[in-house]
């Protein structure tokens, strides 16, 4: 389904063969290795990931691509700021519009919920993460000096208003 920012450029329709679901404690092992994968040492640890799943209060995404898993998503209320904690797309299924079928779910799922507007962090250095947040008219609101650790990378905090 297409879905109009407040700003920025329209987004185009996903792609055809995305289907989004709740991702289950069996997609949980996946997960982690693709996050250990595309992550590197800032990864969230099976652990961690296991932990927030079973315990959590945020909604864990997954998107299938022609029938199998090939990216996820993490997102919810942290206090009253509803918040993308992680999105990530298996590098051989990127570009093919599955990160814009996520963040589409999530814009929904934020204005679903009453949320004022919807929040993110990106590191200040990853520019395919920024171009697609830019694209739904997310703005820059401040810099976190070395928020992203062990690496120090520092995170640009984006926020997008939102109207119901
Ligand atoms: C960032 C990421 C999620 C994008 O996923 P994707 O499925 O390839 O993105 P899409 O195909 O839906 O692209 C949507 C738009 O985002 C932007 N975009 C995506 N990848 C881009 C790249 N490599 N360079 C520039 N712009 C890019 C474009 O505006 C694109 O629209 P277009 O294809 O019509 O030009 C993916 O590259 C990824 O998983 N990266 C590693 C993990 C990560 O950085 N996660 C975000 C943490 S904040």
């Amino acid at each position: 389904m297409a879905s109009l920012p407040e700003s920025g450029s329209p987004i185009p329709p996903a792609a055809s063969g995305i289907v989004l679901r709740d991702l289950t404690e069996a997609d949980l092992d996946w997960v982690a290795e693709r996050e250990r994968e595309i992550f590197g040492r800032s990864a969230w640890s099976p652990s961690l990931i296991r932990d927030d799943f079973l315990h959590g209060f945020s909604r864990w995404r997954g998107v299938e691509f022609d029938g199998a898993l090939a990216g996820y998503a993490v997102y919810g209320f942290e206090g009253d700021a509803f918040h993308l904690m992680n999105l990530a797309v298996a590098p051989e299924a990127r570009r093919r519009g599955i990160a814009r079928a996520v963040m589409d779910d999530f814009l929904a799922e934020a204005r679903r919920l009453g949320a004022p507007d919807a929040w993110l962090e990106v590191a200040t250095t990853n520019a395919a993460a920024l171009a697609l947040y830019r694209a739904y008219g997310f703005e820059d609101v401040r810099v976190r000096p070395r928020y992203y650790q062990p690496e120090g990378l520092d995170a640009l905090v984006m926020r997008l208003r939102l109207t119901s």
